[in-house]
C-alpha cells in the first residue's frame, strides 16, 4: 500500500485523475465508483476532460436500502447527477435499494462476477469504513445488507433535507469483492478523516475492526490524502 500526501484536496484529486488517465491508457474498462463528498472534485475533472467512457462500465459500491434510484438522496441519483449525465458510460450499475435482500445480493454479486473491476475508487468513513463495510464486517464479505452505525448515520444525515429520512440500512459491495479489483485508489480529505488515515497508515496486521486496513494486503492500492487528512501521520 502506497500513501501519497498532497497539500490540498485539489492536488490530491488531480493526482487521482492522473491515475485514472494512466489506467485508461493501460486498457481499464471497468471502474468501481464511489459516492459522497470525496470524489466530487475528481468527477468534475473527468467531466471537464476529453476522456471517453462510452465503452466503459461502472459498478458502484453501495446504495441506501429503501430509496428508489430516482430519489434525490439515492446514490444512483447522485451518480447520474454528478457524473453520468455529463459523461456517458456504456453500462452503469448501482445496487437497487428497492429490491429485497436476497434478490439484490444475488443480482449484484453476479454483476461483479461478470465485470471484474480494473480500477476501484474509494472514500473512507470517519470510522474506517470503505463502501458501507462498517467496523466488524468480515474480510470475506461479498455483497450484503448492512445496518449503518450510529457514527455513519450522524455523519451522512447532513446530506438529507429531512434528516429523519436517512435510511439506516444499505446494500454494500463486500470487502472480498473490493479486494478483487486490479487497482485501488482511496481518497481522503480534511481533518475529520485524520484519525481513520492514521489507523490505516499505522496498522501492522489487517484488522476487521478497521475495514480499510484490508487494503494493506492489496498488491496495488494507493491512498491519496490532503495535508489535513495526513495531519496525524506526519
Ligand atoms: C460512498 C461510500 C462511503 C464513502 C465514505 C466517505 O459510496 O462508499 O464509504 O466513501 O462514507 O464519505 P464522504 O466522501 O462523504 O466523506
Amino acid at each position: 500500500m502506497n500513501i501519497i500526501i498532497e497539500q490540498t484536496k485539489e492536488d490530491a484529486s488531480q493526482k487521482a485523475y492522473e491515475i485514472f488517465c494512466e489506467a485508461i491508457e493501460n486498457g481499464a474498462k471497468v471502474f468501481g465508483l464511489a459516492t459522497g463528498s470525496t470524489p466530487e472534485m475528481l468527477y468534475d475533472k473527468i467531466i471537464a476532460s476529453d476522456l471517453d467512457f462510452s465503452n466503459a462500465i461502472s459498478v458502484n459500491l453501495d446504495e441506501y436500502v429503501g430509496l428508489a434510484g430516482t430519489h434525490p438522496h439515492s446514490y444512483q441519483y447522485y451518480m447520474k447527477d454528478k457524473l453520468f449525465k455529463h459523461k456517458p458510460f456504456k453500462e452503469c450499475y448501482v445496487p437497487n435499494g428497492l429490491n429485497d435482500e436476497a434478490t439484490e445480493v444475488a443480482r449484484y454479486d453476479q454483476i461483479l462476477e461478470e465485470h471484474p473491476i480494473d480500477l476501484q475508487l474509494l472514500g473512507i468513513g470517519q470510522n474506517g469504513h470503505i463502501a458501507f463495510n462498517e467496523p466488524g464486517t468480515s474480510f470475506d464479505s461479498l455483497t450484503h445488507k448492512i445496518k449503518l452505525t450510529e457514527s455513519t448515520i450522524q455523519v451522512n444525515k447532513r446530506f438529507f433535507v429531512n434528516e429523519d429520512e436517512m435510511p439506516h440500512y444499505a446494500y454494500s459491495m463486500g470487502l472480498a469483492s473490493i479486494m478483487k479489483a486490479k487497482k485501488i485508489i482511496l481518497l481522503a480529505f480534511g481533518e475529520e478523516k485524520a484519525q481513520a488515515i492514521k489507523d490505516l497508515a499505522t496498522v501492522e496486521t489487517a484488522d476487521e475492526a478497521i475495514p480499510a486496513s484490508i487494503l494493506i494486503n492489496h498488491p496495488d492500492a494507493t491512498i491519496i490524502v490532503d495535508a489535513a487528512a495526513a495531519s496525524l501521520i506526519k
